[in-house]
């Protein structure tokens, strides 16, 4: 049976015995309604069922270009045996994708078009770690508003974005996609992040889904292997991985996908605790969950399904209800149901969960709506755009060392030399998940050094070595090069495609040759910067220690270039904080500010203390921590009360002061500690964080409220407590240095 899509709302309409509505905004809510959906549901086959379940890859061309779809898959939508794709992109390309889904399929559903928008989609910002050290969720927020506006003009209904797993371990290269190490700021910025990809919402066409990925606790693989088995306790799991997600729930994103790692024993794509548990029913959510790519398939693999019709039944039970990349559930679904394993009620539960987000997103009232040539191109590169990619690359800059105020530089030296590959490769300005980005899009380092300095100034470019290779045949004419300059900036670290998925190292330190290279420049003792470029912390401690003055910039996007020559140079001083601490080798791994105490803590003088015998127990550079070309100083931390108010909350205030001479960023960062509770507490947990701009001389009030939950942890039976006692509040510019004051919670 073949139905006209009129045919079909015409049986909708009979269905809901509804007068023919009359306005644009009445026949929206119509065909978002839950009645609508429902009457659509009632007229599909269970094959049309599972092709909603369903999501194909278009066939991948390289970066920055659009997938072609097969004529496999072609045939397939006009089936209706596909419900979204991925990787197909452009207004013209959707649009004609689109069209055959809405007038050659039977019932006439629109695709969803889903895509990786992780950190930008053409004018690529910088990787979502790089935005999380600027701690500035508006501007996470603004960058995500641009990805969102961008994608959705080039036919993009769905990013699989944020990314907010919490990782601890560097070693892990999918750390460059989330937000750090700790679950109080992975929070905020996963709602800022939600918030901005979906914008006003429902029916705005510069708005995209958001899908908070991957759910759960896919950072914790051991050994920092990638797509490695997580065994964690659930205290571990409820306190450090899944807060982020819980935020990006409250904010509204519309989906989930459920990640590629089991839990103890328990892949989580057949996850009922967490997907069906957890997230439906502890967080109400309402949206769809997907699986990663070829997850359910992989059930197979993980052991706990045997056949492709099990790794179907598996997932669709647990809760996911879109099988990525895969074909478990087109053709596992309709064979299951026929055989009486698995319930229509559950297929029709996770269609309805679909069709509500495709009628949230507007696509039965307009399919087309995020396929507009005129917008696309207008949207694209937009110099409003790369002018906000510039300010966030800026903000997101962390001054890591500057001895004797090496930096900034004068912008009339009369000689620099830029030394190291990375200084002048596009590609890998953009870092990994680039979206829609190209390399000859980004002004590269060397480009902004020149856009930035005097018309005077003269530029040496020499490579060095290769960022993995092991020749030092170029280091030679980079030594002369520094020899002959007034200053050097060198630029070391990793090439973009050492970071994102896949991506695991087994050693933290610079690759290749690159530190001998480090260490025959710095031989010539000219004053010497290390810009550092790279997807994870690094292990460096000799330049730590060696080298005057050190930037980490992680990979900074489009504006690379033009954001580093504004802080080489002083017309903006760096003002982000690490959002993961920097261990001092890779055997410090995994090493977080937020750790326990335990029973012996470390004490440098005492053997049988918790510590290394060839190593300090404290990171290289920690969590929270970054410098200015100016300094800050704070005074009079006052609490409301030194009893916590019996209901509300109690606000913290603390005066922070630029005491230098330059004007610039500082970040205060509010710490709480519960020294004696009956489950055992972190040293330090992050309750709250602002960043100021203050001028040379100036002092401001920050202001930190601070709520009875802000103190609630999950106990013995873990349901969430709030213990009467003693507490500790540290405010300062990192963990370490802060003043602090005590309260006391009573019952
Ligand atoms: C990754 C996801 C990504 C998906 C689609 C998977 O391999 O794990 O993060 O969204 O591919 O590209």
């Amino acid at each position: 049976m073949r139905l006209s899509y009129v045919s079909v709302l015409t049986l909708a309409l009979c269905v809901l015995s509804f007068a023919s509505p009359s306005t644009a905004g009445e026949r929206s809510g119509l065909k978002g309604s839950e009645k609508f959906i429902d009457s659509l549901v009632a007229v599909m086959t269970v094959e049309e069922k599972a092709g909603q379940l369903t999501q194909y890859s278009a066939q991948w061309q390289g970066l920055g270009s659009g997938g072609r779809l097969s004529p496999e898959q072609a045939e397939q939508i006009r089936q209706g045996k596909i419900g979204s794709l991925l990787n197909l992109l452009g207004a013209e390309q959707t649009r004609s994708v689109q069209r055959m889904a809405v007038e050659e399929s039977r019932l006439k559903i629109p695709l969803m078009f889903g895509y990786d928008v992780v950190h930008g989609y053409r004018t690529v910002f910088p990787i979502p770690l790089a935005e999380a050290s600027t701690w500035d969720p508006a501007a996470v927020e603004l960058s995500t508003r641009v990805a969102a506006t961008e994608a959705a003009a080039s036919g993009i209904h769905w990013t699989f974005a944020p990314m907010v797993d919490i990782a601890r371990d560097p070693r892990w290269g999918r750390i460059a996609e989330g937000s750090g190490e700790d679950p109080y700021l992975g929070s905020v910025m996963a709602a800022a992040r939600v918030r901005g990809f979906q914008g006003d919402g429902p029916g705005t066409p510069t708005s995209i889904i958001a899908c908070a990925k991957h759910f759960a606790a896919y950072g914790g693989a051991e050994g920092g292997r990638d797509y490695n088995t997580v065994d964690i306790s659930e205290r571990t799991l409820r306190e450090t991985y899944l807060p982020p997600f819980e935020a990006a729930a409250r904010a509204g994103a519309w989906t989930f996908m459920a990640s590629f790692n089991e839990i103890g024993g328990v892949p989580s794509t057949a996850n009922r605790f967490l997907l069906t548990e957890i997230l439906r029913g502890e967080w109400k959510f309402e949206g769809f969950v997907v699986s990663d790519w070829g997850s359910v398939t992989e059930l197979r693999q993980h052991g706990i399904a045997g056949t492709q019709a099990e790794a179907a039944l598996a997932g669709i039970l647990a809760g996911t209800d879109m099988d990525m990349e895969g074909s478990c559930y087109r053709d596992g679904i309709p064979q299951l149901v026929k055989e009486g394993k698995l319930p229509m009620s559950v297929v029709d539960e996770a269609v309805r969960r679909v069709l509500k987000i495709k009628a949230r997103a507007g696509l039965f009232e307009d399919p087309y709506r995020y396929c507009d040539t005129a917008r696309e191109k207008a949207a694209i590169l937009a110099p409003a755009h790369r002018a906000s990619a510039r300010e966030v690359a800026r903000k997101s800059i962390v001054l890591l060392k500057n001895d004797r105020s090496i930096l900034p530089l004068l912008k009339n030296l009369g000689c620099i030399a830029v030394i190291g590959a990375l200084a002048d490769s596009g590609n890998d300005c953009l870092g990994p998940w680039a979206g829609a980005g190209r390399g000859e899009d980004a002004v590269t380092l060397l480009a902004g050094i020149k856009a930035a300095v005097s018309p005077e100034t003269h530029l040496v470019y020499e490579q060095g070595c290769d960022v993995t290779g092991i020749s030092t045949a170029g280091f030679s004419a980079a030594v002369n090069a520094a020899r002959g300059a007034d200053a050097v900036i060198l630029v070391l670290g990793e090439s973009a495609s050492m970071s994102g998925e896949a991506k695991s190292r087994s050693s933290i330190e610079l690759p290749g040759v690159q530190q001998q290279l480090l260490e025959a420049v710095h031989a010539v003792g000219k004053p010497t910067v290390l810009v550092l470029m790279n997807g994870r912390p690094l292990a460096i401690p000799w330049a730590a220690e060696h080298v005057g003055a050190i930037l980490e910039t992680w990979f900074l996007g489009v504006e690379t270039g033009h954001a580093l020559g504004d802080v080489l140079f002083g017309d903006v001083s760096p003002g982000g904080k690490l959002p993961v601490s920097f261990p001092r080798a890779t055997g410090q791994i995994p090493i977080h500010y937020n750790h326990k105490q335990t029973g012996r803590p470390s004490q440098d003088t005492v053997l049988w203390t918790s510590k290394y015998l060839d190593l300090p127990t404290t990171p290289l550079y920690s969590f929270g921590y970054g410098l200015s070309y100016t300094t800050f100083a704070y005074s009079n931390l006052t609490l409301s009360s030194s009893t916590f108010p019996a209901s509300d909350t109690m606000v913290v205030t603390v005066t922070v002061r630029n005491t230098g001479s330059h004007r610039g960023d500082e970040i205060a960062q509010l710490y709480i500690q519960d020294p004696v509770a009956s489950i055992t507490r972190p040293v330090r947990e992050l309750r709250g964080f602002k960043r100021v701009t203050l001028a040379a001389g100036e002092a401001q009030t920050v202001t930190f409220p601070l709520t009875r939950g802000a103190l609630a942890f999950y106990g013995l039976d873990m349901k969430k407590i709030v213990e009467p006692g003693l507490f500790r509040v540290y405010v300062g510019g990192n963990p370490v240095q802060t003043l602090t004051a005590d309260f006391t919670l009573q019952h």
